[in-house]
């Protein structure tokens, strides 16, 4: 059979490069330290593993399919109606249904440049165009955004903070954004690191989402609740995007151990409070003490930071890469953000981090 003969799939899927997600291992070092995914050094709830433990004794029975105890825990802990909520498979999952939902052939999707590359993925993947538009100071814009707004756009994707960049938008911005938006089109404020920002000026978007017909806002359960593993995740939206969402989900999408381990994780607000902490400790010395080898770091509100290699041979992001993996301190590259210049950091433990920052003066101070 030829190639144009086999079946195909529809055009963009193709055009996707698949998500490489962050390395996990460093080849003959026998301590490895992942700071690759901005997962929590402090892991999650013990109450949340022991729920998880529990849902063993039950594996035969499917899960929920509405994901009912924990639309209510979430819609207590937040003040929210549990009747608008959708619950997903990560919030990876939650964005490529919206995707599906509201984007077709002919469709666009505006992005910025250093987005999540989700976006990207999901966009495609639904044979819509993703507009990809500039950032400022790694920060994404709203003029530049709305300047790219056609008769053909449909979602706004924002990651607020984002990733890989650690940058927040404040939310008058964010509300001058949705304010000159036209109705049809539907704001995505993808809020995955919310918990670990201290800033006045920042809101997730909960009050944006009550009070408007287009605009939802999606929330993971791996960053700060530590349960990257068993994939949770959120969204908080309108009644009539919910509506859509619950008809094309798969009926059992979320499995019962993350549905048990997501309601224990969501309730111990202390371990929550304690994991906040420890970021706001270490994201300040991280960005001071790495400052001080030389390398800029883009100011972040998140569990993570965006450091700056310069192009000079035997310093670049490259090079502290393999510097640092050989030392078992695993950083993500960000090439695939369009920053082949920079290494993200995740916030780690104590230790990582002062190694982490250890390797990193000596690498800037070595002969290059
Ligand atoms: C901005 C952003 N949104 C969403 C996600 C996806 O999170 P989840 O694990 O819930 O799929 C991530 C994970 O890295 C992220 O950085």
């Amino acid at each position: 059979m030829s190639a144009l003969q086999r079946p195909q799939p529809r055009p963009g899927v193709l055009e996707i490069e698949a998500y490489v997600p962050g390395k996990s291992a460093a080849p003959g070092v026998a301590r490895v330290f992942k700071l690759s995914s901005n997962e929590t050094p402090l892991g999650p709830s013990p109450k949340a593993i022991a729920a998880y433990r529990a849902v063993a004794e039950h594996l035969q029975d499917y899960p929920d399919g509405a994901s009912t105890a924990l639309r209510e825990a979430i819609g207590r802990a937040f003040g929210l109606d549990p009747g608008r909520l959708v619950c997903g498979a990560g919030s990876d999952e939650l964005l490529n249904l919206l995707a599906h939902a509201y984007l077709g052939p002919g469709d666009e999707a505006i992005l910025t440049r250093h987005a999540f590359l989700v976006y990207r993925i999901a966009t495609l993947g639904s044979g819509a165009r993703p507009i990809e538009v500039p950032e400022t100071q790694y920060t994404a814009d709203v003029d530049t955004i709305l300047a790219a707004v056609t008769e053909r756009t449909r979602l706004v994707f924002l990651a607020n903070p984002n990733n890989p960049t650690g940058t927040y938008v404040p939310f008058d911005e964010v509300r001058r954004l949705h304010a000159a938006l036209p109705p049809r089109v539907l704001l995505v404020l993808d809020a995955a690191y919310a918990e670990y920002v201290r800033r006045n000026d920042y809101e997730a978007g909960i009050e944006l989402v009550a009070t408007s017909d287009n605009v939802v806002m999606c929330r993971t359960f791996s960053k700060i609740y530590g349960l990257a593993a068993l994939r949770l995740g959120w969204l908080y939206g309108p009644a009539h995007v919910v509506d859509a969402l619950n008809r094309i989900r798969g009926p059992f999408n979320v499995n019962s151990a993350a549905m048990a381990a997501g309601i224990a994780a969501i309730e111990d607000s202390a371990h929550v409070e304690t994991s906040r902490a420890h970021n706001d400790h270490w994201l300040a010395w991280l960005t001071a003490e790495i400052g001080k080898t030389g390398l800029e770091v883009t100011p972040s509100v998140a569990n993570f930071v965006l450091i700056h290699f310069p192009d000079t041979k035997g310093r670049t992001a490259q090079d502290a890469d393999c510097f640092l993996t050989a030392r078992g301190l695993i950083l993500r590259a960000v090439g695939a953000y369009k920053l082949p210049g920079a290494l993200r950091m995740t916030v780690g433990s104590a230790e990582a981090n002062r190694l982490t920052v250890e390797a990193l003066t000596e690498f800037m101070g070595r002969g290059a």
